[in-house]
């Protein structure tokens, strides 16, 4: 394993703010002018021409710059040798595309980079309310160049929660319902913002306390999570051991609620009228 300097981190984290406010400039053009919206498979799994759009310039800056690189992105798939490579971009051009397609602006793109599987650069640009979240694995996390903090909250009944439901939910019992009723009745409230990209970095401004979902791909994620470990949160499984990424499934807090918020998951009541 070769050592990767704050230098060459610093140089990822500008490549990765570059296609990602690229991608922007597309998807804020395309807002209100969509007028290709397909479904991808599963009902209501959609893809516009900005989401296609937005990828391509993303992949066209990341050729420029690390063209040697692999890359899994939402749209493409895997390019490049995905599985044995050192470094590997996971990006989501536009997180959120149900809410983009409906005209509600909560949406984001996200561009992580693993190295040696591990999420160590993010960069997720919010471009309706034209926020930059940047991180890089020990060079802290910004939001618009100032230094974010997760929030102290330390109750789950002080806290603020947000979670999601993947597209399989129709056809799967584990479909995070029950949790969210659950949760909802402990918490101050818990929303769901349709963009697990947003969910994560508002974590990390302390906007929000704590996350949970199930079903998540890794370009939905790995931006957001090193931008919330930066911020000092933390993340894992369900169960607290170490993140994995093909699991879909993440557990990210501000740190402080981590052990009631796993523990009230794991408590979680049947939901008798959704299973
Ligand atoms: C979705 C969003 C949503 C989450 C879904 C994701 P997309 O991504 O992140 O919040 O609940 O599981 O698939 O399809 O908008 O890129
Ligand atoms: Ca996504
Ligand atoms: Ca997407």
């Amino acid at each position: 394993m070769t050592h990767n300097s704050d230098r060459d981190l610093a140089v990822f984290l500008d490549v990765a703010t570059e296609a990602a406010m690229t991608a922007g400039v597309i998807l804020q053009q395309y807002w209100g002018n969509l007028t290709q919206i397909e479904e991808k498979g599963r009902p209501g799994d959609l893809v516009t021409e900005a989401d296609r759009l937005a990828e391509q310039a993303i992949l066209q800056v990341l050729s420029r710059h690390v063209s040697e690189h692999a890359i899994l992105a939402e749209e493409s798939g895997k390019l490049g040798k995905v599985e044995q490579t050192k470094y590997l971009w996971a990006i989501d051009p536009l997180d959120g595309t149900t809410n983009y397609a409906h005209g509600y602006p909560v949406a984001a793109v996200s561009v992580g980079l693993l190295i040696d599987g591990i999420p160590s650069v993010g960069v997720v640009y919010d471009p309706f309310r034209n926020e930059l979240f940047r991180a890089a694995a020990g060079l802290g996390a910004t939001c618009n160049r100032r230094p974010i903090r997760v929030s102290q909250t330390k109750e789950l009944g002080k806290s603020l929660l947000v979670t999601g439901f993947a597209y399989d939910r129709r056809e799967t019992s584990d479909n995070n319902y029950a949790e969210f009723c659950h949760l909802t009745h402990l918490t101050q409230g818990v929303r769901r913002s349709g963009s697990a990209a947003l969910d994560l970095v508002n974590v990390a401004a302390g906007r929000l306390d704590g996350y949970w979902e199930r079903g998540l791909s890794p370009w939905d994620i790995v931006a957001g999570i090193i931008i919330l470990e930066e911020a000092g949160g933390k993340v894992t499984a369900y169960d607290g051991s170490p993140l994995n990424l093909v699991s879909g499934r993440i557990l990210a807090t501000n740190g402080q609620l981590h052990s009631s918020l796993r523990e009230a998951l794991k408590q979680t009541p049947p939901l008798a009228k959704w299973n």
